[in-house]
């Protein structure tokens, strides 16, 4: 069974189990014999059952499991021994009490277990177990337990809101390195505003830049000198740019708050930075990025190592106001013509992509040419939010298609294709070429998940990294020229897609399975429900860096954390 329906499984077994006890102490308040037996058989079976289901995670990875072997095992045993040895109503709702906290601990705090999750929930089962024999009509409530639990409540709110070891807020331009110099070979303006456009036949309100959605596309030739001046012209939260997946200098990465201030209404910034790598990028807002880039902020960046000779189509799949883009073309091709086609998701989640008609090879992933792609068809592929995938293809006689979830969106000809029950192309076993790994200097996990986050004005039920969420995730600390490997493991029920500002990413393994396709150096990358992925990188760009979700509402959310140089 896979690591991410145990996951639910141990959710669903904790859940019957505190629904069971809390349903027996119910049952023997109000003498029902019967029924209650029935929920002691049923509440033990399920705590037996978490204790499988337990077992199963810590062996999958003791991040799927710490902190139910080291406070949810405990409660739950407590529960079992209470529930099963003791007689009346209260050992039983204490058995409820401790269950529940058990279940609790998980979904509200996750990984690493710590001292005042502990401390609360123990709290929290004892209160509650001292108010339930109070109003059961026993005696006065002993004032030692009444301390101690107010006690364990008042250490474990107070750990839980003490700010974290992170900085509250990162040191500002901290690391601003002049951007290059020499002439601009490519000037470009893009004003950002709020505009109507036009999808699928529908006027929407967006932000846009140069009152269009997506933005200009802006494409350069390796060697250039990229120039562009940011205007605001009435967007109240502000703008930035930045170069997603382009691993430019740091100062200007467009990251408001670490890299500059972002762009209020009538101001401007100007980016310059020199195109070293070729391949297909995107630019889109960092301010407010979450709703900022659903509005409509983004845009293509294509770098060509040469003159572009065949067919050339960016294809940048948005949802925007609920619709998608873009709206489908269709173009002719010679039989013959080399045909590339840059798909790009500027999207939260996931997208599914099928090209029918033709063979075609995967011939880059987030701007990093593969080595030994090998031709495929009747293959899907997925794009994580914020990845590029480039196919290449020769045109044939015959029409081809590409679809996005189903739907056309660029074709060389009238073409239909049943696409959904293709087989998904994993980009770890395609292509040729994987090396043993590097020897890592320094390594680092991320826990993601989700979790009650008490530090900031009002608790919020954040996206988590190792139980903590924006700002107080400390630094991932970093020197120049260290071989960084770092461990992502989601424990959460959701697909996060992972991306490192200024650097790429070699993948190493995903569940300990290494890659064995071509060298694989991605700036996105989707870590599903319970999956591990490990990763390395070389510290060669220095700065203050974003390590974030993009999923842009779990960024938002709290799922964003800084890596920098010492
Ligand atoms: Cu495409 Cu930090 O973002
Ligand atoms: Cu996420």
């Amino acid at each position: 069974m896979s690591t991410a329906s145990m996951i639910i499984l141990d959710l669903l077994a904790g859940v019957l189990a505190a629904g069971g006890w809390l349903g027996a102490g119910a049952a023997a308040t109000t003498g029902r014999r019967r029924l209650t037996l029935g929920l002691i058989a049923a509440a033990t079976l399920a705590t037996l059952a978490r204790a499988g289901t337990t077992v199963a995670l810590a062996r999958a990875g003791w991040w799927f499991a710490g902190e139910k072997v080291l406070i949810g095992a405990p409660l739950s045993l407590a529960a079992l021994v209470a529930g099963l040895l003791l007689r009346g109503p209260v050992p039983l709702l204490f058995a409820g009490y401790a269950s529940s906290a058990a279940v609790l601990v998980t979904v509200l705090h996750g990984y690493p277990a710590s001292v005042s999750a502990g401390l609360l929930a123990i709290a929290g089962v004892a209160g509650a177990t001292l108010v339930s024999w109070r109003l059961l009509g026993g005696r006065r409530l002993p004032r030692t337990a009444v301390a101690a639990t107010l006690a364990a409540l008042v250490t474990g709110l107070g750990l839980a809101v003490a700010p974290g070891a992170a900085p509250a807020v990162p040191h500002h331009h901290a690391f601003a390195a002049a951007p290059a110099a020499g002439e601009p070979a490519e000037r470009f303006t893009l004003t950002a505003a709020t505009a109507t456009v036009r999808v699928g036949g529908h006027d929407v309100d967006a932000w846009a830049f140069n009152g269009q959605v997506p933005g200009p596309q802006l494409t350069a030739t390796v060697g250039d000198v990229l120039q562009v001046t940011l205007r605001n012209r009435d967007i109240k939260r502000g703008v930035t740019l930045h170069w997603h997946g382009y691993d430019v200098p740091n100062s200007q990465d467009g990251v408001p708050g670490v890299t500059q201030d972002a762009v209020l209404p009538g101001q401007e910034f100007v980016y310059r930075f020199r195109a070293e790598q070729p391949g297909t990028y995107w630019y889109h807002t960092h301010e407010a990025s979450d709703v900022g880039v659903r509005m409509g902020l983004y845009g293509v960046l294509v770098v060509h190592p040469a003159p572009v000779t065949g067919v050339d189509v960016t294809i940048p799949v948005h949802t925007l106001a609920g619709r998608p883009l873009p709206a489908p073309t269709t173009s002719p091709a010679r039989a013959g013509t080399p045909i590339r086609l840059r798909l790009i998701n500027t999207d939260s989640t996931t997208h599914r992509y099928a090209l029918a008609g033709a063979p075609f090879e995967v011939a880059a992933i987030d701007g990093n040419d593969l080595q030994g792609p090998a031709p495929l068809s009747r293959t899907a592929i997925l794009i994580p939010a914020g990845g590029r995938y480039d196919l290449t293809l020769t045109a044939p006689a015959t029409p081809v298609a590409l679809f996005v979830d189903g739907r056309a969106v660029y074709s060389t000809g009238p073409l239909d294709a049943e696409t959904a029950g293709w087989p998904v192309l994993d980009p770890l076993t395609y292509g040729s070429g994987a090396a043993p790994p590097p020897d890592a200097d320094r390594s680092f996990t991320l826990v993601l998940d989700r979790g009650l986050d008490l530090r900031g004005l009002l608790p919020r039920y954040a996206h988590t990294v190792n139980g903590a969420a924006y700002p107080d995730i400390p630094d991932e600390v970093v020197h120049l020229g260290e071989t960084v490997e770092f461990t992502v493991v989601n424990r959460s029920p959701a697909i996060h897609p992972w991306h490192l500002h200024g650097h790429h990413v070699l993948v190493l393994s995903r569940n300990g399975v290494p890659a064995t396709g071509s060298p694989l150096w991605l700036d996105s990358f989707d870590v599903r429900p319970g999956e591990v992925w490990k990763v390395v990188f070389h510290a060669d760009n220095p700065g203050m860096w974003a390590n974030h979700c993009h999923n842009l509402p779990h960024a938002d959310a709290g799922m964003m954390l800084h890596l920098r140089y010492a």
